[in-house]
This record gives C-alpha cells, structure tokens and sequence, in this order.
C-alpha cells in the first residue's frame, strides 16, 4: 500500500506542474460521460497511468477518463479506480480542483474498498489519505508531503454544500435544504467536489450532497471513482455517507461508470437526510 501512496505523490506532483503551466484548453476528444476532454485531463491520466504501472502490486486501474479498465500486472492485487482531475472544468477560473484515487482488492465494489486518497490542488497541494483513520498532509517547498493532522468530524457542521440543478430537485430535497439553511447553516458550493467536501471535512463538518434529479435520475457522480472513496473517507472520519437510505459503501455498481445519488456530512446531518428521504 505505501507504493501506491508515493505513486500517487509524485503524480500530483507532476499532475501540479501541468496545472500551473500547461495549456488549460480543450482536446478534439470525448471521455465515456459524453463529457469533451481538457488537455489536462488527458495528461493527468496519463501521468497516473504511468506511475501506477512501475507498481507490480497494481493488478488493473480504471480511470473515470477511459471506457474500460487497463490490465497492468497479472500477478498484481490491488486494482485502483481514480478521476485523474476532478472539476478540471474550475482550472479557466482558477478555482481548486482534485485527483481521486480508491484502492479496491477483489472487486470494485464499496466493500472491496480498502484505502481512500485525494489530492487538493489549490492555493497549496494537499493529500489526504484514509485508511484506519484519516490524515491530511501539504506539499512543501522540498517537494515532500508534510503531516498536518488527523481529520476528524464534529457530530454536526455548520456547511452546507447543495449540488445539482435546482430545478431537478424533488420537493422533499428541497424543502430539507431549505430546512437546513434555516438552521443558520452557510452555503459553501464551488462546483468541484474534492474542495467541497475538503471544506466540510476540515471545518468539523456540515452536508454535501449531490442527489437524484429529474434530469439525472441517478445522479451525477460516479461510485467508483468519486462517491466511494469519499464514503470511505467521511466514514473514517466519523461521519457518513448514505445515497438517502442505503449506506453508499453497501452498493455495488453493474458498469465501471454508474453513479449513485450520494450525500457525505457529519451524523447529525445525515439523519436529517435519512429522514427527509426514508
Ligand atoms: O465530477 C463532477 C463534478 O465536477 C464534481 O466535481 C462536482 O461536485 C459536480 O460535478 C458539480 O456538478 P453540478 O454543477 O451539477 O452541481
Ligand atoms: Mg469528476
């Protein structure tokens, strides 16, 4: 496992680089998702890719930028679904953006998960990484990834981060995040979910959520590469992730890019939702 972490540290390393100087604009392709793909996004992966396959131990990766998985070492154990460079459409804007990376062994389901990491590319880099617990490093002038400390949630936050098009919500959504705003909570939605939910998780918590819509029934983001490793790490935390009712880390997608309706928050927060929504 720790090879795997110094993999993805020299990849956010050079996936930085890229950011700052590299040509922010699009490519003549599309990614599985429809979605046109960033020159940076292309490059990202790429530098993952070829990281991860120095790694005898990586048996597969499937990357949120490519249809299928890629076969690296038959002997390998672990196969590692990642978002090479998440809200990579925030880079014209200069706003933060993230790397993903779930560590799976068996499978890619929420149970085969066995450690979480992310990168935050923002005024400065950091790297949090789950495993038994959670711990948040930073870049820095050296080039190496410094301790800072454990992350842990409150019971119950003060953020409030409400994802999707509005107009798509369910009524009982909204009438629940109308709720919460009335609580006092603040909104805090950048449109990338690795600083969103960085925020939450280091400001003792609040609610992310990114839930089905009538335009996106399913959601938006994708279990493997996006809604399971932050399970993985709000649970760690001590807080949770649920898609309304079911735990997220109970379910098991069919195809590498399903999605699940996620919300990831402190307790206190996630028992409103279970209850807006059982
Ligand atoms: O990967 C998808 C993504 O860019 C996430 O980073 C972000 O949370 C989400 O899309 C934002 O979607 P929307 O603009 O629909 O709220
Ligand atoms: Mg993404």
């Amino acid at each position: 496992m720790q090879e795997i972490i110094e993999a993805i540290k020299r990849s956010a390393i050079r996936i930085k680089e890229a950011i700052e100087f590299d040509d922010t604009g699009y490519s003549e392709n599309t990614n599985s998702t429809g979605d046109t793909q960033l020159k940076l996004d292309i490059k990202s992966d790429l530098i993952i890719e070829e990281e991860f396959a120095k790694l005898p131990c990586i048996k597969e990766i499937v990357s949120e930028e490519k249809e299928d998985k890629t076969p690296l070492h038959v002997n390998g154990i672990y196969g590692i679904g990642y978002d090479p460079l998440d809200g990579s459409s925030l880079i014209d804007v200069n706003l933060s953006v993230g790397s993903i990376f779930g560590i799976y062994e068996g499978g890619y389901s929420g149970a085969h998960l066995k450690a979480a990491v992310y990168v935050v590319y923002g005024p400065r880099v950091e790297l949090v990484i789950a495993m038994d617990d959670v711990k948040l490093y930073r870049l820095n002038k050296k080039g190496e990834f410094v301790f800072i400390k454990d992350i842990v949630l409150k019971e119950k936050g003060k953020l409030n981060a409400p994802g999707a098009t509005q107009m798509g919500w369910e009524p009982r959504h909204k009438a629940m995040i109308d709720a919460i705003f009335m609580d006092g909570y603040r909104l805090r939605y950048s449109g990338g979910m690795v600083p969103d939910l960085h925020q939450i998780l280091l400001k003792g918590g609040g609610l992310f959520s990114y839930p089905s819509t009538s335009d996106v029934p399913n959601g938006k983001l994708r279990m493997i590469f996006e809604v399971f490793p932050f399970a993985f790490v709000y649970e760690k935390a001590g807080g949770s992730a649920i898609d309304g009712k079911r735990r997220i880390l109970d379910l098991s997608p069919s195809h590498p890019h399903d999605t699940a309706p996620c919300f990831f928050g402190s307790n206190a927060e996630i028992e409103r939702v279970k209850k807006c929504y059982e």
